[in-house]
């Protein structure tokens, strides 16, 4: 796997911490920028790994095993790799995307348990050295996520989870930014939008500063 000169920019966090309406905001920082990238997600991103993502996230009635699970967005990320994300940071282009392995780190370590050495050992096959440059952490109490998470329409497969499921995921999410602070911003979705916004844009402008200066 050959890369970059793009940069790769991911954004994760728990349910109902604002993803949609902050990813739609970065693309527009990046557009303003006149940044050529592209904006994308997982699982998915490619018409087969949007195929795997309906499979893992549709309630069904048989138990999911959790290799199976863990097994199938590494599935989903692999064709996405391949497909999407080293091309385009081949190209030069910078890849914007709506969550990677740090939410497997987070829901299938965290939340279902699976030791971390396993995601590890899968992540280092499946994409070798490529790590992000940049993942901002939209971080909020579980509770007032999910409360915001209730006003959608029939709860995924994963929304259907417990709270201690979510709190799992979150203590995960940020002890990984702790353990690597050069990759990781973790940016209060508990305030306002407009102050998510502008701590966003601080981010986003001080990695910008750090790029250029490479
Ligand atoms: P969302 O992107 O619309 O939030 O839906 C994706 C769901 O998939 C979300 O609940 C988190 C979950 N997920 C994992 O469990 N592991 C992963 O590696 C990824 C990318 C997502």
């Amino acid at each position: 796997m050959i890369v970059k000169p793009g940069k790769f920019i991911t954004v994760e966090g728990g349910e109902g911490v604002g993803k949609t309406t902050n990813m739609a905001f970065i693309q527009s920082w990046l557009e303003r920028q006149g940044i050529d990238h592209i904006k994308t997600r997982e699982p998915g991103g490619t018409p087969l790994a949007e195929d795997i993502r309906e499979l893992l996230l549709s309630p069904r009635d048989e138990a999911v095993n959790e290799n199976t699970e863990l097994l199938l967005m590494f599935a989903a990320r692999a064709q996405h790799l391949a497909e999407v994300i080293v091309p385009a940071l081949e190209r030069g282009q910078w890849v914007l995307c709506d969550r990677f392995t740090d939410a497997t780190y987070a829901y299938q370590g965290g939340g279902r348990g699976v030791a971390m050495e396993k995601i590890a050992l899968l992540e280092n096959l499946v994409q070798e050295q490529l790590r992000p440059d940049l993942t901002l952490i939209l971080d909020a109490p579980v509770a007032q996520g999910l409360e915001r998470a209730s006003k959608r329409s029939q709860p995924d497969r994963f929304e259907q989870e417990k709270l201690d499921f979510f709190e799992q995921v979150r203590e995960c999410y940020l002890s990984r930014a702790k353990k690597i602070p050069m990759q990781y911003r973790i940016v209060d979705a508990s305030q306002s939008l407009a102050q998510v916004q502008l701590d966003l844009g601080e981010q986003l402008n001080q990695f910008m500063e750090a790029s250029c200066n490479e």
